[in-house]
């Protein structure tokens, strides 16, 4: 079954959004897939079977005016423990913007239109999907065809569907239409009709759009601590990220920014939501050779490279043979990474600077 999804024009929902000058709180609306890094977002906690406090089903006005929350930083604890002061928003406050009072905005907009909390309660609850996130430059994106190839191949795993590539574009266009400041976009791909008892029912896959400021910036280099563990069909990626996320909270409590993982037997595949790629003694780039997701970032490095780029097996116990790392992910890019467990790498390494440049030349392409 194919994915339709009506032709409503998104200008409506400008009006909406100038009521939600508001932090993500992180239950629904953080977004996902990103490699951990520094940003101002200020998550505010609610409790878990409710948004913001309130019960869901009693949310009366719309759902993107009520998800987001703008929480003064001086009012927060460091365990983002804060108060759940409701604070009247900003009129400057538009969708996708940082307006000037520092606070992230974001909307939610399913087939173009402003989501219900009934659309988006499979998503919360039930939690099948897939999706892909990307920075958009002034409505460019680098690699976007990859991105869109990605979500078509994903919806026929995941929902055995058809996704149309020229709606989901359009939808993008559209969401971002009037809106110049970078962000990074995430396209959720999800059935909000689907039953938990009943996935193999002919799936009606919606369309999620949502964005926030994009990450300014050099971000910091990494330092990973491994652990053995195969995502769930790793060349898909989907909303199932339970174990990924698991696996980098046990890291960050140990100290480290996120977590490389391993096969059972030490062969490194990838890390919680980035790829890494390592360079050997001649500055090669190495893929490692594993069951991981086919990263647009490590596609489009591979390809704007002169230098020979290899894929082979590389085991944990092999890691010190190499001078230096990287983690590549379409919402951050290029990073340095200097430490997986006890080995350590430069953190200034000049391969990692051309790298990082040479990803950074490759064309956009305009949504
Ligand atoms: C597990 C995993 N591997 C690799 C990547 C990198 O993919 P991309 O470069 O398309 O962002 C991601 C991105 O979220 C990911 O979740």
């Amino acid at each position: 079954m194919g994915v339709s999804i009506p032709s409503t024009p998104i200008r409506s929902v400008e009006r909406d959004s100038l009521d939600s000058c508001i932090d993500p709180t992180p239950q629904i609306s953080q977004q996902i897939g990103e490699a951990p890094g520094p940003g101002p977002v200020q998550p505010v906690a609610a409790p878990a079977q409710s948004l913001l406090g309130e019960p869901v089903s009693e949310l009366a006005e719309p759902l993107s005016a009520r998800l987001f929350r703008m929480v003064p930083a001086s009012r927060q604890s460091p365990s983002h423990g804060t108060t759940s002061r409701r604070l009247r928003p900003p009129l400057h406050c538009r969708w996708l913007s940082t307006p000037p009072c520092g606070c992230q905005t974001g909307g939610m907009y399913l087939n173009g239109l402003p989501v219900t909390a009934d659309q988006l309660k499979t998503l919360a609850l039930t939690n099948y999907g897939h999706f892909t996130s990307f920075v958009a430059h002034h409505r460019e994106v680098r690699g976007l065809s990859l991105h869109l190839q990605r979500l078509v191949r994903d919806c026929r795993t995941v929902f055995d569907a058809d996704l149309d590539e020229n709606q989901v574009r359009e939808l993008i266009a559209k969401a971002l239409a009037g809106h110049d400041e970078d962000v990074v976009v995430r396209v959720t791909v999800f059935d909000p009709d689907l039953e938990m008892g009943h996935p193999a029912r002919p799936a009606a896959p919606s369309i999620l759009i949502t964005a926030r400021a994009a990450p300014t910036g050099l971000a910091k280099p990494l330092r990973l601590q491994s652990a053995a563990y195969a995502r769930e069909l790793p060349r898909v990626k989907h909303v199932g990220l339970f174990g990924a996320l698991h696996h980098r909270r046990a890291a960050q409590v140990a100290g480290f920014d996120d977590v490389l993982l391993t096969t059972a037997n030490g062969l490194i595949t990838e890390i919680a939501t980035s790829n890494i790629g390592l360079i050997d003694s001649e500055g090669r780039l190495v893929w490692p050779q594993a069951d991981v997701l086919p990263g647009t970032t490590m596609r489009l490095l591979s390809q704007a490279r002169d230098e020979e780029v290899l894929t082979r097996p590389i085991s944990l116990a092999e890691l010190p043979d190499y001078i230096g790392a990287i983690a590549t992910n379409a919402a951050v890019g290029v990073r340095a990474v200097t430490t997986v467990d006890d080995t350590v790498w430069q953190i200034q390494h000049d391969i990692v600077d051309t790298l990082r440049t040479e990803y950074e030349s490759i064309p956009l392409e305009r949504v």
